[in-house]
């Protein structure tokens, strides 16, 4: 039922998946639990994530828990090979995913995954649940729930929440602390260095570095960037950020934690390597593309590849050829040459330079989502369609688990502490 590049990648894609395993201790706990409990028994689960070697050990935990599993990957270019074999080969696992799709490939792989009839939905990106709205609305009746893994697919949820268009619960697992304190921050910090690394083989040290969004993942990069030696610049915008927060906070927190801070017109003929992450689109656009400096690297961690004008570099370029894989050159009808990596996309999930996230990062995400699709079965019918927050009992444990896995056990307040923390009458 599999559609994957190559069955004979499936010994490889084992190594792959065990390495992951081992070092994957709090899915392990949570695996084991439902392999004895079997919570999701007789259910269909469909999944849009990157398809790699910790996605896996997601699947085969929600297989361990009884679920059939449908699978894609949620971006044309990130899928391991080895790894989509090596699943394909396991029971009550249907692969649809291969490296280098086409949109159109990557589009109906989705509506396979959708062809298994899935009663939960796990989404990175939210275009398999807006699939599901758009194309294959026969299908709403069945669904319990859906869990959104990113920042850009909660942003567009909460959208068509807005306009009535959401049908049924989903969990924000993007905005649970031990998911995108740790994950968006350390975790595309750590994996988009690499990738650039990896892609370029050229120093951080000494570069200027110009990155763009001071959230949860720009924090990061800037932080890890400058701590491999890099002096960076941080853009951010004048615009509004949920109810209570600006673009200008983010700024001055960037400008307070010692980074330079100005606007893309001004970065854009100082910067050697430009890092999006904001979630937006044309963050670097035209005019900015034809102010930098020859041999400028561009690189995106936003979830979709329109933070980079492709269209305008291709206006202003004569041509473009694939030098090495991950790094196109594109040379500017003005002479200079600029080098666009993996395509605009997710530098850190774009193989073969993108290996995502460190594995013990994703243990903590991957703790939730398992988590989060056990409290959908569990409170079945009981909750409303639109966005909603995994539970504070969830979040907690996930984290405390990370820490024990780690060795570091914390006590609990006295009584006296705990009595105090909710007094209003004692003072000094
Ligand atoms: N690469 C990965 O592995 C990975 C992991 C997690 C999230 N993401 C994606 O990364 C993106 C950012 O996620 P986040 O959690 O940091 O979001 P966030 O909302 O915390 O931060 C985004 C920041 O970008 C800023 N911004 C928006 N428009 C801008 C513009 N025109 N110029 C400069 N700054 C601008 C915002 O003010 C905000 O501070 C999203 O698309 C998310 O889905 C990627």
């Amino acid at each position: 039922m599999s559609k994957v590049k190559n069955e004979k990648l499936a010994a490889e894609g084992d190594r792959e998946l065990e390495w992951a395993r081992v070092n994957m201790p709090v899915l392990a706990q949570i695996r084991k639990d439902f392999e004895r409990d079997k919570p999701l028994k007789g259910l269909t689960i469909g999944t849009a994530l990157h398809l790699e070697k910790k996605t896996g050990i997601l699947l085969e935990t929600l297989a361990a828990g009884g679920a059939k599993v449908f699978c894609s990957s949620c971006n044309p270019l990130t899928t391991d090979d080895r790894v989509a074999a090596a699943l394909a080969k396991q029971p009550n696992m249907n692969v649809f995913a291969w490296a280098g799709q086409t949109k159109d490939e990557y589009y109906s792989c989705l509506n396979s995954v959708l062809d298994g009839s899935p009663d939960i939905v796990i989404d990175d990106g939210c275009d398999l649940i807006f699939a599901i709205h758009e194309k294959r609305k026969e299908l709403l009746k069945k669904i319990i729930g859906g869990c959104e893994e990113t920042t850009t697919g909660v942003i567009r949820l909460k959208a068509m929440q807005k306009d009535g268009a959401l049908k049924f619960p989903v969990i924000a697992v993007n905005n649970a602390y031990s998911k995108y304190l740790f994950d968006n921050r350390f975790g595309t910090a750590q994996s988009t260095l690499d990738a650039i690394s990896r892609a370029t083989n050229k120093l951080i040290a000494g570069k200027t570095i110009v990155v763009a969004g001071y959230g949860w993942c720009g924090r990061g990069i800037a932080s890890r960037a400058r701590g491999l030696g890099a002096n960076v610049i941080v853009v951010e915008t004048a615009g509004t950020l949920g109810e209570h927060e600006s673009g200008y906070h983010r700024a001055l927190e960037a400008l307070y934690e010692g980074f330079r801070v100005m606007s893309m017109d001004e970065a854009a003929g100082l910067g050697d390597i430009f890092i999006t992450a904001t979630g937006n689109k044309n963050i670097i656009d035209k005019q900015h593309l034809q102010k930098m400096k020859t041999g400028t690297i561009l690189a995106n961690a936003g979830h979709f590849n329109n933070e980079i004008n492709e269209e305008a570099l291709n206006s202003l370029a004569k041509g473009k050829r694939e030098i090495k894989e991950n790094v196109d050159a594109y040379e500017l009808k003005s002479g200079k040459t600029l080098y666009l990596l993996s395509e605009g996309r997710l530098v850190n999930l774009a193989r073969p330079s993108g290996q995502g996230h460190p594995i013990e990062i994703m243990d903590g995400s991957f703790a939730v989502q398992a988590l989060s699709v056990k409290f959908l079965v569990d409170n079945r019918g009981k909750l409303k369609p639109g966005v909603t927050s995994v539970p504070t009992e969830t979040d907690n444990l996930v984290a405390r688990l990370a820490l024990e896995s780690q060795g570091i056990k914390l006590s609990p307040p006295t009584k006296e502490q705990a009595e105090y923390a909710n007094s209003w009458k004692e003072g000094t």
